[in-house]
């Protein structure tokens, strides 16, 4: 017989992905004019993408003959909107035409109202920072819910919302590269707002998700497993008030605002109305570990080295730690704090030769399966990505696709990876067996079944 890792019955399983990342023609958004004034790393711009917009029904089917239940997609707010107050009514017919598809198939949706990109127009006004900025959001997400409510089983108001006011208010990285704590910790605030209201709006307007008495709504929130390096002496002690002001800036000061209903310092330390516990379902993205490192030259960075990689860890084409027990800790946290039911909203490696893929998705499903041992109500598992896409600043250089997309070939045809495959057994089984191990990634087996990694 061999070993077997079962999952729950009922246990949605999907891939993920965003509107900007594979849709193309994103052409009324911050991100295509930041991505026109050469700011990608790799001088690519999305373009057209994976031209997911035409190509949308042939991309259903091919989830339909790998067998893949569920699927994690997004609204384009600058496509709907590309004028202030003007909503694009062919726009919205192709989201319900994409969204009607999904459900000709059978294809179960979970669909994010933000993932990072801005209508042009609403970002000349000053994005986030505008005083309006939390009424025009909401005016655009009334209309998806009266429009398309009646499709998603599980709404995503925000994605990572603490990425582009980390990037893009403090880091400067991602539009529109400001550099100030202040502004960091106001849009947070708004952010915070957003979510609220959103949440609120979908409970009043959309109708309830299939099998339930109300809608299914919540966040997707980026979790990384932060933790001291470890050093001696002074060093130390750095490293350990660092690891906490990082988790409390990237999400546990969010998470600790929604759990209180008040936004924590630095996002604004007022009462926002209907935040308390304004989650039905917490989504965890989980990719890494950061190990911090005390390096007084690190200035930008509170001193802190934050690409130190630990001796004996791999790190994926991202530069990221693969570090699966992370997972299993954050899941452990998350279901402690919350006590809701969990949803892995992303969880997946930039591989372009399918060659570490196959054991980081079985390491991570591992976990997965840990944390619901240990009494963690997790439901369902989107793998990042569906495909290759248009992975932000990197730009298409990095593939997280379990199918492959050759962003310059003209047909932009769609290649199933070995792991695409292997997940599909899986599904098939709705359990990692001993044997689909030591068919895909024979490596992974202690990862697996054994004691790697169960720190
Ligand atoms: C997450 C983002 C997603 C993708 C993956 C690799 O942080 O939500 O859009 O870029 O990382």
């Amino acid at each position: 017989m061999g070993d077997k890792l079962e999952f729950p019955k009922n246990f949605v399983w999907g891939t993920a992905t965003a509107g900007h990342q594979i849709e193309g023609h994103n052409n009324t958004s911050d991100w295509w004019v930041f991505e026109h004034e050469g700011k990608i790393l790799d001088g690519t711009v999305s373009g057209r993408c994976m031209d997911y917009w035409n190509k949308y029904d042939e991309d259903h089917a091919l989830m339909n003959k790998l067998g893949y239940p569920a699927f994690r997609l997004g609204i384009e707010w600058a496509k709907v909107e590309p004028r202030d107050g003007h909503f694009d009514k062919q726009a919205i017919a192709r989201y319900r035409a994409i969204l009607q598809s999904l459900r000709d198939r059978n294809i179960r949706v979970c669909l994010t109202l933000y993932h990072w990109v801005l209508p042009l127009w609403f970002a000349a006004k000053g994005g986030w920072t505008n005083k309006h900025a939390a009424d025009r959001f909401l005016r655009y997400v009334e209309l998806i819910v009266d429009e398309l409510g009646e499709y998603p089983e599980w709404w995503v108001t925000l994605n990572e919302p603490l990425v582009p006011s980390l990037a893009g208010y403090l880091a400067g990285e991602f539009p529109p590269e400001k550099k100030s704590f202040k502004l960091y910790g106001e849009v947070t605030g708004t952010l915070l707002e957003c979510h609220a209201r959103s949440y609120q709006l979908i409970h009043k307007k959309a109708p309830a998700a299939p099998g339930r008495t109300s809608p299914n709504a919540g966040i997707a929130q980026a979790y990384q497993w932060i933790e001291p390096w470890g050093s001696d002496g002074l060093g130390a002690v750095a490293e350990k008030v660092a690891a906490r002001i990082f988790r409390h800036g990237s999400f546990a000061g969010w998470d600790e605002s929604v759990a209180s209903g008040r936004a924590q310092f630095p996002f604004g330390s007022r009462e926002i109305p209907n935040l308390q516990n304004s989650y039905d379902f917490c989504g965890v993205n989980y990719y890494f570990r950061m190990s911090l490192k005390f390096d007084p030259t690190k200035t930008d960075t509170a001193m802190m080295d934050l690409q130190a990689m630990p001796e004996g860890i791999e790190q994926t084409e991202m530069g990221w730690q693969i570090y699966p027990p992370g997972f299993h800790k954050i899941l452990m946290e998350t279901w402690k704090r919350f006590g809701k039911p969990i949803y892995i909203t992303e969880n997946g490696i930039a591989d372009t030769a399918d060659k570490v893929r196959p054991r980081y998705l079985l390491w991570h499903l591992r976990q997965v399966h840990r944390a619901i041992q240990d009494g963690a109500d997790i439901q369902g598992y989107f793998h990042w990505s569906f495909m290759d896409n248009f992975e932000w600043k990197e730009g298409f250089c990095k593939q997280f696709g379990l199918v492959a997309v050759d962003h310059q070939d003209p047909a932009l045809a769609r290649r199933p990876r070995r792991s695409a495959e292997m997940f599909s057994a899986i599904i098939a089984e709705n359990a990692i067996t001993e044997d689909l191990v030591k068919e895909y990634a024979p490596q992974a087996l202690d990862g697996v079944f054994g004691d790697q990694w169960m720190e």
